[in-house]
């Protein structure tokens, strides 16, 4: 029975088309982010255990607001948890806050998401019908006079707020679980899984969950090269349309 289920949560995914496989050398700048290393998580604080008991979102999303699992909540303006349905077919992982997210508190508001909502736009994906969320829920960032420099979190930064998306996974349900970059990789797969050797295909999660690995938004906006970025832009949005494909509950209506 275990067996068949896993299969049937395989089969439901169909490979997307090849032309989402095409490898440019500009894509794989991605892989090269140096993986970091998983450690195992930390003890759970109070509001993560209370957390984990919790089976609706909203409350798992207050005691979110009192996280104190690693150092990051210190600096940040606040916990910023995923956002979107309930019960949603995608659920989309991004690294961290930024800046413009930190201080709205609310995921993939700034320029990262701008470019995020027009690429689910072109693939036909409605936002307000997927859950986006991040691996880390507290901007990380060093003062540089009256800026905020955007930092990576690290191994561990990632394993304590892993409960968070966990928790929100199993309540989330979704049938598609997409990566967006390394940091989101590490904490949908618990383990470092470099981008270019898993982008653009499902892989199995659990029987109810398949993963999609593709890069982050914010890479296409650092891609220096005009051409190589525009080329960049058409593989994400080639892949949405391939998650738009396999998901459609969360499908623009045809007008
Ligand atoms: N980058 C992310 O990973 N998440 C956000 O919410 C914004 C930018």
């Amino acid at each position: 029975m275990r067996h068949r289920q896993r299969n049937r949560a395989t089969d439901a995914f169909i490979l997307p088309p090849t032309e989402i496989r095409r490898s440019t050398m500009a894509a794989h700048a991605e892989t090269e982010t140096k993986p970091q290393r998983m450690r195992s998580s930390p003890p759970l604080d109070a509001a993560q255990r209370a957390g984990m008991a919790e089976t609706d979102l909203d409350a798992v999303r207050q005691d979110a607001e009192g996280c104190r699992a690693c150092p990051l909540y210190r600096n940040a303006t606040q916990t910023v948890f995923g956002e979107g349905p309930d019960r949603a077919e995608i659920m989309f992982v991004g690294e961290q806050p930024g800046d413009k997210e930190d201080l709205a508190g609310k995921p993939f508001v700034g320029p990262a998401g701008q470019l995020f909502d027009r690429a689910l736009a072109e693939a036909g994906i409605e936002r307000k019908k997927v859950y986006v969320t991040n691996a880390v829920k507290h901007f990380k960032f060093e003062p540089r006079g009256k800026i905020r420099l955007h930092m990576k979190p690290n191994g561990s930064e990632i394993a304590a707020c892993r409960p968070w998306f966990e928790k929100e996974k199993a309540l989330v349900r979704p049938k598609l679980v997409v990566a967006l970059g390394a940091t989101a990789a590490q904490s949908v797969f618990g383990k470092a899984t470099p981008i270019g050797k898993n982008r653009g295909h499902v892989i199995p999660l659990d029987a109810e969950t398949g993963a999609f690995v593709t890069v982050h938004p914010s890479y296409l906006l650092r891609v220096p090269d005009a051409e190589a970025k525009a080329q960049e832009y058409e593989r994400f949005v080639a892949e949405l349309r391939a998650i738009a494909e396999l998901t459609p509950a969360a499908r623009r209506r045809a007008a």
